[in-house]
């Protein structure tokens, strides 16, 4: 690209010469109109001093368009300070004028090498990328099939459990979204109550599934499966320790009455005071081996009254206005 027809012609037939095609361009805008109409070039010689764009111009538009194309700079011998700025836009060489053929030829060789440098980083860095996310994507799912593996573990343990894991998942991700969770938090939530229990797989069954009222000792065995799950599932989710809090915290209570660390108020993760709520609803509502069920609406009520002792009033409203009507509840699953 150059104003002064004798300067293109001259060059385009060494470039030819060289085995290569070209395209002459009289102006800058001439220039972006052809790029615009046949798409990226990989290499292009232009001008400094041209009188309806200039050279700098063009370049800065023209790499801010195809950030790939070796733009190389024909300077005039007065124009060497321009270059050395052009070289710090982003132009991958200059040639100054008069040019002599072999170092256009050299010039142009060694621009083509660098760009095809620059294609192929991009290419190994895409396709890295993509390959970093492929195995992302296959790691999470893995997660998810040993997650619900040990889920199937314990409902075949403890058939009361069956489907309270699933419904408290459900009922906490809909409550923390009417306390502004979103994505990344809500799958938190989501992992955490479906996991919430898993320590009971350490719990022996015949208390597990024990009739009557259980004693002192048994009652202090069932609570280990707060830390223990977290003990669990440690090694899989070291990289989500919101969801291993969620399980070891689900028994706090807000007065610092719960299990297994007697954590008060604000030292129990949201997390865990959302997933405390839904379990203890889900629990009330569905029959268990010491009790008959009681009624969505008369659970609803006992969230309210043991709010501020028990349970995050916030979350406890939440539940609330997630599930305004509780005679739609148990969610069938
Ligand atoms: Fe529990």
């Amino acid at each position: 690209m150059d104003d002064d027809a004798q300067v293109r012609q001259s060059l385009a037939r060494v470039i030819e010469g060289h085995g290569l095609s070209t395209i002459e361009a009289s102006s800058a805008p001439e220039a972006l109109a052809i790029l615009e109409r046949q798409g990226e070039m990989p290499i292009v010689i232009s001008d400094i001093n041209m009188p309806e764009m200039d050279g700098v111009t063009f370049l800065r538009e023209a790499l801010h368009r195809y950030p790939d194309m070796a733009i190389v700079m024909l300077t005039g011998v007065a124009e060497v300070t321009t270059a050395v700025e052009c070289l710090k836009l982003g132009a991958l060489d200059y040639i100054s004028k008069p040019f002599l053929v072999e170092e256009v030829r050299a010039r142009v060789d060694k621009a083509l090498e660098k760009r095809d440098l620059v294609l192929q980083n991009r290419f190994y860095q895409e396709h890295l990328e993509s390959r970093v996310r492929e195995l992302d994507r296959r790691n999470k799912q893995s997660l998810i099939n040993g997650v619900q593996m040990l889920v199937h573990a314990l409902e075949a343990k403890d058939a009361y459990t069956s489907g309270h894991s699933t419904r408290v998942s459900r009922y906490a991700v809909k409550t923390a979204v009417q306390l502004g969770f979103t994505a990344e938090r809500l799958e938190h939530i989501r992992l955490g109550g479906e996991l919430h229990d898993i320590g009971k797989i350490g719990t022996r069954e015949d208390i597990l599934n024990k009739p009557g009222p259980l004693t002192p000792d048994e009652f202090q065995h069932i609570k280990g499966h707060a830390a223990l799950g977290e003990r669990i599932l440690a090694p899989f989710l070291a990289e989500s320790p919101v969801v291993l809090r969620i399980v070891r915290s689900h028994h706090e209570r807000l007065d610092g009455g719960g299990f297994p660390d007697g954590l008060a108020g604000a030292h129990i993760p949201t997390e865990a005071r959302i997933v405390a709520v839904v379990d203890a609803f889900d629990a009330m509502t569905t029959n268990r081996a010491y009790r008959p069920s009681r009624t969505p609406a008369d659970a609803a009520l006992e969230l309210r009254r043991c709010a501020v002792t028990h349970f995050d009033p916030d979350v406890v409203d939440a539940f609330s206005r997630a599930f305004p009507d509780p005679t739609l509840l148990p969610i069938s699953i």
